[in-house]
This record gives structure tokens, sequence and C-alpha cells, in this order.
């Protein structure tokens, strides 16, 4: 019987760089990936927090990274890859809800910019640092953790709804631009997952996101971890521009 709690799916030899590493499911994420033996690189604008998941890892290496500043995502990425260094996925699991449990006009347009720079167009600046690199190598996998949110919207929650409606916009249209360079680019799309950022929700926008969904409960980090491993695996090689669901059969499309 075996005793690794990460047994499953192989990834010895895959390099893979997950944002967002310092907490929630970037951090569970990171922990499964290299479990199951890939070299992990973990990447947080809390780079602390991404140097210890990293110390749980043997082989993995933390680097700080703000996914808003262009120019530190592009020089920074770029110590992580290269000729004799591939890199095979990128996980992006940063991401910010921004103010929540208030209707759109009372919403500060600052704000609404915030949660765009982080979740959309951070999204879209890592996307370039690391699509030269895979589609130079011909393989790649690029996954984007976008949400229910962006598929149906919650109310109370418009600009982190828009920005991943945007996100999972991005994900379709790269996909197809990428379709034959051997490069994916997925997302996937959860409900709500007890983490850090559910945390410091409003509870009565967690249980209005909650009572939406059929198996009346929240997902675990562990169930989008597996989903993630599965994604950026070289055995998820015939999808990409698509969106996996995760919401407990919330999600209709
Ligand atoms: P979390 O708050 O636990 O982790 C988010 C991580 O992103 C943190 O480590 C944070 O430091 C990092 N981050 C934030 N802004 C950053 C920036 N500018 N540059 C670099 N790193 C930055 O949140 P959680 O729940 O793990 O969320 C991860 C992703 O999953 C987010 O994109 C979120 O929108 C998405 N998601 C989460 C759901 C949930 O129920 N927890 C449901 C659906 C989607």
């Amino acid at each position: 019987m075996t005793t690794n709690a990460y047994a499953g799916l192989d990834l010895t030899g895959q390099r893979v760089l997950v944002i967002g590493a310092a907490s929630g499911i970037g951090r569970a994420a990171a922990l499964l990936l290299g479990g199951r033996g890939a070299e992990v690189v973990c990447a947080d604008r809390n780079g602390p927090g991404a140097a210890e998941t990293a110390a749980e890892l043997p082989g993995a290496v933390a680097v700080e990274v703000d996914v808003t500043d262009d120019r530190q995502v592009h020089e920074r990425l770029a110590t992580v890859m290269g000729p004799d260094r591939p890199l095979h996925a990128m996980v992006n699991c940063a991401g910010i809800t921004g103010t929540t449990a208030l209707v759109s006009h009372e919403i500060d347009v600052k704000d609404f910019e915030h949660v765009f720079d982080v979740n959309l167009r951070g999204a879209f600046v890592l996307s370039q640092a690391v699509l030269p690199h895979m589609t130079t190598n011909g393989y790649g996998r690029i996954l984007h953790v976008a949400s229910i949110a962006g598929k149906e919207g919650n109310a109370g929650m418009v600009s982190y709804s828009a920005s991943k409606a945007g996100l999972i916009g991005m994900v379709k249209s790269m996909g197809k631009e990428y379709a034959e360079s051997g490069v994916t680019i997925n997302a996937i799309a959860p409900a709500v997952i007890r983490t850090q950022m559910v945390e410091e929700m409003p509870e009565s926008q967690v249980e209005y996101m909650v009572a939406r969904i059929p198996m009346r409960r929240c997902g675990t980090l562990g169930e989008v971890a597996e989903a993630i491993a599965w994604a950026v695996s070289p055995a998820a090689s015939y999808t990409t521009g698509f969106v996996y669901d995760l919401t407990g059969g919330r999600a209709v499309y």
C-alpha cells in the first residue's frame, strides 16, 4: 500500500511555474505537482510565502513577482526558463476579488481597475512572457484559474465577475491562436473553495455562492489541485481554449 499522499499521475521531468503559490489554490497545486515529481517554481507577490511553499518541495525555487508589473514579470520569469531549462507548464492562480457585497454603482472605479490589472491584465502579461519560450520548444501547458463568476456573474462581485469573463474570453482566443504549436491554453472555473480569499469575503457573499451549488458544499483544495495536475500534464494533449468545470454542478455550459 502506498504511503505517498500525492500518489497518482507521474509528473517526473516536468518543470512547472505556479503563480500565486504562497496561498490557497496555488499553494495546494504546487504541493501536489511537486509531490507527483514535477520540479516546481513557486512565484507570488508574497515572496516569503512563495519561499515557504518551495521549502516543502525538493528542488523547488521561489520567485517574488507582482503580475501587475510587466517589466518584473518578463525579467523574473526569464530567470527560470531558457534553452537548458525548459518550462513545460504555467499555472496562474494569482487573483483577487476586490470589494464585494456592494452593487455596481457603489464600486470605486479604481477598485474595478485594480481587479482587472491582477486577474486579466496580469494573466495576459504572464502568457506573453512564457509563450515565446513554449512555442520555440513546441510544447507547453498554460492554465489560468478563472471562476464560475466569469460564466454566470455573481451579484455583489461585478469587478471580479467581469475580469474572469474577460479571462475566459482570452483563453478561448489564445487557445485557437496557438492550437498547432504544441502549447495548450486553458482555464479552470471553480465555484467556491475555502481559501484565504473566501475567508476574507463577507459571510453573506459566501452563502450566496454556496446556495447556488447543487452539491451544497464548497470544493476542496485537493479536488482543484487534482484537476490542475491533469490539465497541465502531457496527458492533456487534445484540449485547448477550454474552461474545465469545478462547480459541484452549478455550471450548465
Ligand atoms: P488566495 O488569496 O488564497 O491566493 C491568491 C494568491 O495570489 C496569493 O498568494 C496572493 O499573494 C497572490 N497574488 C495576488 N495578487 C498578486 C499579484 N498582483 N501578483 C502576484 N501574486 C498575487 O486565493 P485563492 O482562493 O487561492 O485564489 C486563487 C485563484 O483562484 C484566484 O484567481 C481566484 O480568483 C480563483 N478562484 C478562487 C475561488 C475560491 O473559491 N477560492 C473560486 C474561483 C476562482
